[in-house]
């Protein structure tokens, strides 16, 4: 059987940093108030003019020099987005460009913060099934750009950021690495909790997000747990064996519940929240980055991943690293 294995990890962060403190100088809030509610102390903003596919394309470079492959290499480009360049051609194409890859395929995906676990699942099926052989699965934000930076209750919460992780189709996979399962759930009822109130067919216009906050938490440790119960109940693994855990980076307080509802040791836990805020998609591919340049995350290593987010949308992946 054909495995997806990770081969390469890479990351970007634009170089403008705002602190709680900048924050509180432009809308009526604290350092306080942000820490104790979401841990978040600091967040990057992308340069004026500087895009989404400007974000992902480094974290690709960075990614194809870790895996020590070049970029003819790739035959398949997954970006998951919800701040695309613009509303078409896709992102995923701009980055194939910039690579300078003409051959294969990009494509973008929509999962808001689910988006990482829903291109890796899309990528890891596409490899298993023998269609391509390696893929830069990609998450790229610049949610800076949907931010009502009048609006305290959102505008504290997110940053902009991308990560890229390179997956190569290996037969038979001898050491057991590579992606053991993954799990994606969506249920369109909650799409008005948080949304964009704007876009190409019903305002015309970019819009921005509208968050109804509570309600977000009230779902989002329930249903995150459900789906990594899926995923041990898949493999057989389960908060014991997992060696890291690496989730969405939203917001402290849903990681930390989420971990003790799961039996999760804190030790194994993964947060960047703290330095990057809420990046949608690139969030998890920022943390595992981190966590692999510290040395946590090493050959072998039972990685669990997980998400929640606009829809809403969830998932989970097992990896062994
Ligand atoms: N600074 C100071 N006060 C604020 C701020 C702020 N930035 N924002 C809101 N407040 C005030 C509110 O106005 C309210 O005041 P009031 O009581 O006088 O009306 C008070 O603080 C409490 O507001 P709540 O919204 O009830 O605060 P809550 O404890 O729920 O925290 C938060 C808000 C942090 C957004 C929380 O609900 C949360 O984390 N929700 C999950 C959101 C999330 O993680 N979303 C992302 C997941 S999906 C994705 O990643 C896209």
């Amino acid at each position: 059987a054909i495995r997806s294995v990770v081969r390469g990890l890479g990351a970007y962060l634009p170089g403008r940093c705002l602190t709680n403190a900048d924050l509180a100088q432009m809308v009526d809030t604290s350092d306080d108030w942000i820490v104790q509610r979401t841990g978040i102390r600091e967040r990057h903003i992308a340069a004026e003019g500087e895009v989404t596919s400007d974000l992902a394309l480094a974290a690709a470079k960075a990614a194809l020099a870790d895996a020590g492959l070049e970029p003819g290499d790739i035959d398949l480009i997954v970006l998951a987005t919800s701040t695309p360049d613009n509303t078409f051609p896709a992102t995923a194409v701009s980055v194939q460009a910039g690579l300078g890859i003409t051959h294969g395929a990009a494509f973008d995906l929509q999962a808001v913060c689910s988006g990482f676990v829903y291109a890796l699942a899309t990528a890891d099926n596409f490899l298993k099934s023998g269609q391509y052989r390696r893929c830069l699965v990609i998450g790229a934000e610049t949610f800076s750009r949907i931010l009502d930076w009048s609006d305290r209750t959102t505008c504290v919460l997110f940053g902009d950021g991308a990560g890229a992780l390179v997956l190569e189709a290996v037969r038979d996979e001898a050491d057991g690495r590579g992606v053991l399962t993954t799990h994606l759930r969506s249920d369109g009822r909650f799409k008005n909790k948080l949304f964009v109130d704007g876009g190409v067919s019903s305002t015309r216009s970019v819009g921005y997000l509208r968050m109804e906050g509570r309600e977000v938490f009230r779902h989002a440790v329930g249903m995150i747990t459900d789906v990594i119960v899926d995923a041990f109940e898949a493999t057989g693994e389960d908060a014991e064996t997992i060696d890291w855990f690496v989730p969405h980076q939203a917001n402290r307080r849903i990681i930390d519940a989420s971990a003790v509802k799961l039996g999760i040791a804190p030790e194994k836990v993964v947060i960047t929240v703290d330095r990057h805020g809420n990046t949608s998609a690139a969030s998890i591919p920022l943390a595992l980055a981190a966590a692999h340049a510290d040395g946590r995350i090493k050959r072998g290593d039972l990685v669990l991943l997980e998400a929640m987010g606009g829809g809403f949308t969830w998932g989970s992946a097992l990896v062994r690293w």
